[in-house]
């Protein structure tokens, strides 16, 4: 018996990811994930999760949509879909072989390691791939940006316009927030 198992190809050549999250709502230090993950895959799947301690101020489409309209309408690497169940079983049936997960500081860290390796003990073939996020983005989040916004401060330059637009208008309307 040799202590070295062979790696099993896959059976696509593509090399696919799934890059999952809240997104509520994507910032740009997703979209730098996004980017580093295009370099390394052919394919990055972004699959809008629910996490049950979270409520989000958008709604899964809203929050697909918003994803979606940061890149063009012709762009074939890239997927929004919306994942319920299991992760590790969606990434499976997507044919990836990879989630991919970003690290800002070092508190990410204790609950991106329960969590990769929660998933691992599922679905060994599926590996977890932690990206460091762009320096500039290492201290934002999606709540801090909405608390931000609420209040009435400038996100402006951590969110695509877009997003911006959409944060101001539903802090706008009355009995939101
Ligand atoms: N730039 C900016 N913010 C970032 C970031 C980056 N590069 N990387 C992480 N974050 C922030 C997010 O904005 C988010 O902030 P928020 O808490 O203020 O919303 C936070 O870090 C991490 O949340 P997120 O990446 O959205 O993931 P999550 O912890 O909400 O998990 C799922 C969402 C979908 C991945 C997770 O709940 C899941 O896997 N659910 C499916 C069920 C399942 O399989 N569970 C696991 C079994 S063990």
């Amino acid at each position: 018996m040799t202590a070295y198992e062979p790696f099993v190809a896959p059976k696509t050549s593509e090399r696919i990811a799934v890059y999952p999250g809240t997104f509520d709502p994507i910032t740009r230090g997703h979209l730098d994930i996004i980017h580093r993950a295009l370099s390394l895959f052919d394919r990055v799947i972004v699959a809008v999760g629910i996490n049950a301690a979270k409520q989000p101020l958008f709604s899964l489409e809203e929050r697909m949509a918003m994803i979606r309209d940061c890149f063009p309408a012709d762009e074939k690497r890239i997927e929004v879909d919306a994942v319920t169940g299991l992760l590790v079983d969606y990434a499976y049936t997507k044919g990836a072989r990879a989630i991919i997960r970003g690290l800002r500081a070092v508190s990410d860290f204790d609950y991106e390691f329960q969590l990769a390796l929660m998933n691992r003990r599922i679905e060994r073939e599926v590996e977890t791939v932690f990206l460091m996020t762009g320096f500039r983005w290492i201290y934002i989040s999606s709540s801090i940006i909405k608390d931000a916004a609420r209040h009435g401060g400038d996100v402006g330059g951590l969110v695509p316009d877009h997003v911006c637009e959409r944060l101001r208008e539903r802090f706008m309307m009355p009995g939101n927030g």
